[in-house]
């Protein structure tokens, strides 16, 4: 597969030089939790959140992503770990560049979290589990696909016939069940805005 590449990592402007340039830190934000857990609309207000502060900011979601660079995958469990894989690359070349990069993927499997980490490393990532139960999302259900999933419209679904795994790794849990929206946002926001201002 990697054969006959001559990679020039090293003849590149280091990160740092676009940091400084940008005045903050590079970070992933892994938000990850079910359908419907509010990952999306946290990932949105955060973003603009962010952006008020003049914070570059980047945010990647699924339903997005999936019509684009990864719409030849669909939701077996190799697709969402090749969708998993390329968005965590994706990832990791936006916080490189110094943005502040917010990811909205389901990511349903501790497996696939731990391809995550792996890609983007530890220091670059803060994983947050957007946290609602399925018969919350359930009844939710913003988007229709919990009635659909019901009446067997939708196959391979997440957490009715595809797993979604309880994390054993969270830097952050975020409770939408518990807690309000703009508490959630709070929250999220002093943890990230700690972690990527310099100086
Ligand atoms: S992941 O499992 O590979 O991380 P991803 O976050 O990209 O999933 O996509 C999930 C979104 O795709 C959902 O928010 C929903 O709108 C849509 N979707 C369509 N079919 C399914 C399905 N079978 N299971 C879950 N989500 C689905």
């Amino acid at each position: 597969m990697s054969t006959n590449l001559h990679p020039t990592f090293d003849k590149m402007l280091p990160r740092e030089a676009k940091e400084s340039l940008l005045g903050q830190r590079g970070l992933v934000i892994w938000l990850y939790g079910l359908s419907g857990s509010g990952k999306s609309t946290l990932a949105h207000l955060l973003e603009r959140k962010l952006h008020d502060q003049e914070i570059f900011t980047k945010v990647l979601d699924g339903d997005n992503v999936r019509t684009g660079l990864n719409n030849n995958l669909g939701f077996s469990d190799e697709d969402r770990k090749e969708n998993i894989r390329r968005v965590a690359e994706v990832a990791k070349l936006f916080a490189d560049a110094g943005a502040v990069t917010i990811t909205s993927f389901i990511t349903p499997r501790n497996e696939l979290r731990a391809i995550a980490r792996e890609i983007i490393g530890d220091d670059d990532l803060l994983e947050v589990y957007v946290k609602a139960s399925f018969e919350t999302c359930a009844e939710r259900d913003v988007k229709g696909l919990y009635a659909k999933a019901k009446a067997g419209e939708v196959k391979q679904f997440t957490g009715k016939d595809s797993a979604f795994e309880e994390p054993d790794h969270a830097d952050l849990i975020i409770d939408t069940e518990a807690e309000s929206e703009s508490d959630s946002l709070e929250k999220l926001y002093v943890v990230v805005s700690g972690r990527v201002r310099l100086g």
